[in-house]
């Protein structure tokens, strides 16, 4: 048995896979998220191993046979989240999250350093580690001055399971501290935020092992000794690692609360000019790249909340026909935008309303600036050096045929929906706890799984959709420059 644990914003979800993968079992334990100031986002690193504990407690009361027999263990988590400890390991403040958007202005500073981009081949967001530390230091600096250990937020679950200061580099290439291309920290940009290498964590692949479960801990749960604990993943690649996303060109959107359009690659291709995220993957060798938008079932959602209408009631208006659009234009920037603007006070708009534009007009144009949205996303990888020829979707969005049926067509490509199964970061992790006790080949572990079903691009739309889309590129730096 193999065991995955993805310490996600909400939750930490803990799952149990057999040597075939099939999945055995899976529990969670909640974790909530503290926002003491408008744009902070906190979490106690304490409530990490709360829910942990939690989740894998209620594993064993199902599964007690099973859990005896894990071999290996895999971590997942969010990504970018700053964990401080002093020279003892005890935590010095609440960890500021991944969407805690407190260090923009240090962000921007940053990113104004041509070592940064040059070097982690990403900008500099105000998402990522960097320029939390910047923070600290420049308003809390007696913390900054205690600050023996930075971890990634799955890297301190490590320290707990196993004792051990370690990281992996897919999470590390979202610190703005990593050295991309060549796998390994850069002393030279964390010198530029006050810190140095004997602060940071020691680096494997994910499919190495970094550590062995402490004793106290298998005695718990009722493991053996000597299980490994697996580098693992930051969560995207992790949940890529689960969806068989590993192979040069393998793509896929995922329309959950934010978007993602993720495509691995067999090198490191940056694009920092059009907000591409280019960081390495979870398998040796390997990077992969990211267009993120920032609200993508959220734009639905927010429709919904302002028409008191459910979002499945307002897909279902549509029908499954897909639509010519209609003239009615939506940008879906609600809390502004990652890929390809890096514009974090741009917000959204509806263009071209006339009389005739009723509830599902406006329903209709919100999946379409999604999906132009995401179209955007596969522009930005086109330029850096990316041709996709089909992506699998996945993600609560994925569930309204229109809308696969919309990004079909705003991509001209086929848009593949895996049969029904959880092929989430947990499963991911678990397949990297897997690899890292047996040795076994990451690719042939990591494999997607089967397709359901192929929406393909409406061919009698797609000019259509184009004219749409070039006017959705048009709308951008028009709503920019009259908001300012
Ligand atoms: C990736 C990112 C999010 C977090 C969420 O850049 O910010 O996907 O990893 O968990």
């Amino acid at each position: 048995m193999y065991l995955g644990i993805d310490l996600g914003t909400s939750g930490v979800k803990a799952m149990l896979i057999d040597a075939d993968q099939r999945i055995v079992g899976s529990a969670s334990g909640a974790l909530d998220v503290s926002r003491p100031h408008p744009g902070w986002s906190e979490q106690d690193p304490a409530d990490w191993i709360a829910a942990a504990e939690e989740a894998l407690d209620a594993l064993r009361a199902a599964h007690p046979a099973e859990l005896a027999t894990v071999r290996g263990i895999g971590l997942s988590g969010q990504m970018h989240g700053a964990t401080l400890l002093d020279d003892n390991d005890r935590v010095l403040r609440p960890c500021i999250l991944w969407n805690d958007t407190r260090s923009h202005r240090e962000a921007a500073a940053l990113d104004a350093d041509p070592r940064f981009r040059a070097i982690t081949g990403n900008i500099v967001f105000p998402g990522f580690t960097a320029p939390k530390l910047v923070w600290v230091k420049n308003n809390e600096p007696e913390i900054f001055a205690k600050v023996g250990r930075v971890l990634l937020p799955k890297d301190y679950l490590r320290l707990w399971l196993t004792g051990e200061h370690m990281s992996e580099m897919s999470d590390s290439a979202g610190t703005s501290w990593l050295d991309t291309g060549g796998r390994k920290w850069s002393p030279e940009l964390l010198a530029a935020t006050g810190l140095e290498e004997r602060q940071m964590p020691s680096l494997v692949e994910g499919t190495d092992s970094a550590g062995t479960l402490r004793a106290e801990l298998a005695a718990r749960w009722g493991l053996g000794a000597g299980v490994v604990v697996a580098g693992g993943a930051g969560d995207n690649a992790a949940s890529a690692c689960g969806m068989g996303t590993v192979r040069d060109g393998a793509a896929f959107v995922s329309l959950g609360t934010s978007g993602v359009l993720f495509a691995a690659n067999g090198r490191y291709l940056p694009n920092p000019e059009s907000a591409v995220h280019a960081f390495c993957h979870a398998l040796p060798n390997t990077w992969h790249q990211m267009g993120v938008i920032l609200s993508a079932t959220d734009a639905l959602n927010w429709h919904a909340r302002v028409t008191g209408v459910s979002a499945a009631e307002l897909t279902a208006e549509l029908g499954e026909t897909l639509k010519r659009p209609s003239g009615v234009t939506f940008l879906p920037y609600l809390s502004g935008e990652r890929t390809p603007h890096n514009d974090a006070t741009i917000r959204g708009a509806f263009a071209g309303l006339g009389h005739e534009s009723d509830r599902a007009a406006l329903t209709q144009a919100v999946l379409e600036g999604v999906s132009f949205a995401i179209r955007d996303s596969l522009e930005a990888l086109r330029l850096a050096g990316t041709e996709l020829t089909r992506v699998t979707a996945i993600g609560g969005g994925s569930r309204s045929r229109y809308w696969l049926k919309s990004i079909a067509t705003a991509l001209s490509l086929p848009v593949d929906v895996p049969a029904d199964g959880d092929f989430g970061a947990a499963f991911g992790a678990a397949r990297l706890g897997l690899i890292a006790a047996t040795g076994s080949d990451p690719v042939a572990i990591c494999t997607p799984p089967s397709t359901a079903e192929t929406v393909e691009p409406d061919a009698a739309l797609s000019s259509a959709y184009e004219t749409a889309y070039e006017r959705y590129r048009r709308l951008y730096p028009a709503i920019r420059d009259a908001m300012v």
